[in-house]
């Protein structure tokens, strides 16, 4: 058995052409477009690369992109006092601070300065807590854009057997409890974890999400399992998944590709999210079919 391919490419393409259909609707309706600003601290070179590609996809919806450069000797209270400014700008809808920060900078404090409202990511206090108690907030983009994925190819997930290796804050945990709200038996594996292998085997989906170069071995799977690979990791150059594409692709009924299966949804559910706060913003309906 060769598992079929999850074109996480296409799938985000035709989300961002839904999310610019509306953009003009929104503009009537409110005399402007959406904004989004992206904060970047620093020279990171991975950063720069996802800060550059969201602002261009930004602008590619027909939204603004208020794009925030800092040194990366920025103090904290510098960028606090420029997150709580993007919150006070009525002209921005969604603020992201590109992680990680510099070490002089705790994390935790700047992404508490983030206007709920305006928390693209999901990251807040707030939105973490609305997801794991069940109300209607912002999720953050990568496990959102998993499981649009997930429900894409399987429909309702009801009573599936889901593994998430991993416990992070942006991918792991929010992705536990989006299954979770769909109805799965939910599994949380990790660094610690005893018998990983016969922990994995046990699942109709695996999200792997670790960011150890191909360490899901196709062995670990059980036959006809969905396997959702969030990894992104350069090796000798090349780009591969936290799972062992090889080897699982011969015992998985379907499987996301490295690169172009879970990288793209990311950015179009940022736009997606963007696009539901300036409405909220607004006071106008949450757009519907997204
Ligand atoms: N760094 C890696 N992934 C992300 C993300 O989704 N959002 C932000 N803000 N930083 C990141």
């Amino acid at each position: 058995m060769t598992a079929e391919r999850i074109d996480g490419k296409a799938f985000a393409a035709a989300l961002r052409a839904r999310v610019a259909e509306r953009v003009p609707v929104f503009e009537a309706a409110t005399g402007r477009v959406p904004g989004l600003a992206v904060v970047l601290v620093g020279e990171d070179a991975a950063s720069q690369v996802y800060v550059r590609s969201k602002g261009k996809a930004t602008r590619e919806a027909g939204m603004v992109s208020f794009e925030h450069r800092l040194p990366d000797d920025t103090s904290q209270a510098e960028l606090i006092a420029l997150v709580e400014a993007l919150g006070a700008d009525d002209k921005v809808d969604g603020i992201l601070v590109q992680l990680p920060l510099p070490p002089q900078i705790d994390e935790k404090a700047v992404i508490a300065a983030i206007d709920p409202a305006k928390d693209v990511d999901g990251f807040t206090l707030e939105n973490a807590g609305r997801l794991a108690v069940g109300e209607a907030g912002l999720v953050p983009c990568t496990p959102l854009g998993c499981l649009m994925l997930l429900k894409d190819r399987l429909g309702d997930l009801a009573g599936l057997e889901a593994v998430v290796i991993g416990r992070s804050n942006i991918v792991g945990k929010p992705m536990a409890q989006l299954l979770l709200r769909e109805s799965c038996t939910v599994t949380i594996a990790h660094s610690r974890t005893r018998d990983l292998p016969g922990v994995v085997r046990r699942a109709d989906i695996v999200v792997a999400a670790v960011g150890r170069p191909e360490m899901v071995k196709g062995g670990w799977l059980k036959p006809g399992a969905t396997v959702i690979d969030v990894g992104i990791n350069r090796v000798e150059g090349r780009l591969v998944g936290d799972v062992d594409s090889a080897s699982a692709s011969a015992v998985a009924a379907a499987i996301t590709p490295v690169p172009g299966g879970v990288g793209p949804m990311t950015i179009a559910i940022l736009l997606r999210n963007t696009l539901v706060t300036a409405h909220a913003r607004a006071g106008l309906e949450a757009p519907e079919g997204l």
